[in-house]
């Protein structure tokens, strides 16, 4: 398999061809960005991090029955991955309050939330990831009925086993962002990352903050943090 042209560089990834037309590799950078781009900077490490952690929960979501693109680590920042039409719909699982739920309805951080909440995203940088509804998808043929019903029953599934792996590692999963692409075969994938970058971590114990809103707020401790939370995930039990 040789790495080939960079078909996309986002904030935090860079999307390469291979010579396999169903296969990318996905390069994890440090670039961090907070606030649709308004704040930028690096977390020194936070690639290869990401793609450990992202590599541990994959596997763990592909041993729990959830089919995901990811192929094979390999190497510290790339991730073998199967080529996906994305899906332009960002999906949203929350189990306590925080970030931008607390603000539009001011809600307390730290509430429980029973049942989780779910919710859509539109997938654009330059609108700012707007909400959205299942009425939009539909309208604007973002993705079909039956693929909407798949992005939520995944997403509840997902939710439901990761709010376990990370309790055992005493971790609480406040929230996090899903995205979800088709295969050749017309299959609902789950795909990007899953890492500190996109899900809220708190300490299960102290309620420390342990992913990207020490970043976004300034919280310091940054790298420290980022460690932490990856040997708490992916270091000997
Ligand atoms: P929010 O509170 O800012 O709406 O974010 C909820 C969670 O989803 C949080 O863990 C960050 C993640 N997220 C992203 O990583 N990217 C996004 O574009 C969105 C909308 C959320």
């Amino acid at each position: 398999m040789k790495r080939l042209e960079a078909l996309y560089e986002g904030k935090a990834k860079i999307l390469y061809a291979t010579d396999d037309p169903d296969r990318l590799v996905q390069y994890f950078k440090d670039d961090a960005s907070a606030f649709n781009g308004i704040k930028k900077g690096t977390i020194v490490d936070k690639g290869v991090i990401n793609n450990q952690f992202s590599t541990r929960i994959f596997r763990f979501l592909e041993e729990n029955g959830v089919a995901t693109h990811f192929v094979d680590h390999l190497s510290d920042r790339e991730m073998l991955v199967k080529n996906l039409k994305i899906i332009p719909v960002e999906v949203v699982l929350r189990n306590v309050a925080a970030g931008s739920l607390t603000k539009r309805l001011g809600i307390k951080e730290g509430q429980p939330l029973d049942p989780p909440i779910l919710e859509f995203y539109y997938k654009d940088d330059e609108l700012g990831d707007p909400m959205i509804n299942e009425s939009h998808v539909a309208a604007f043929g973002w993705a079909t009925a039956q693929q909407v019903e798949t992005l939520k029953a995944l997403g509840r599934k997902v939710n439901h086993l990761l709010i376990d792996f990370f309790k055992s590692r005493k971790i609480l999963l406040v929230d996090f962002k899903l995205e979800f692409g088709v295969d050749k075969d017309g299959q609902v994938l789950l795909g990007d990352e899953i890492s500190p970058d996109g899900c809220r971590l708190w300490h299960w114990d102290t309620h420390e903050k342990m992913d990207k809103d020490r970043f976004r707020f300034g919280l310091g401790s940054v790298e420290e943090k980022y460690q932490e939370v990856y040997h708490m995930v992916c270091g000997d039990p």
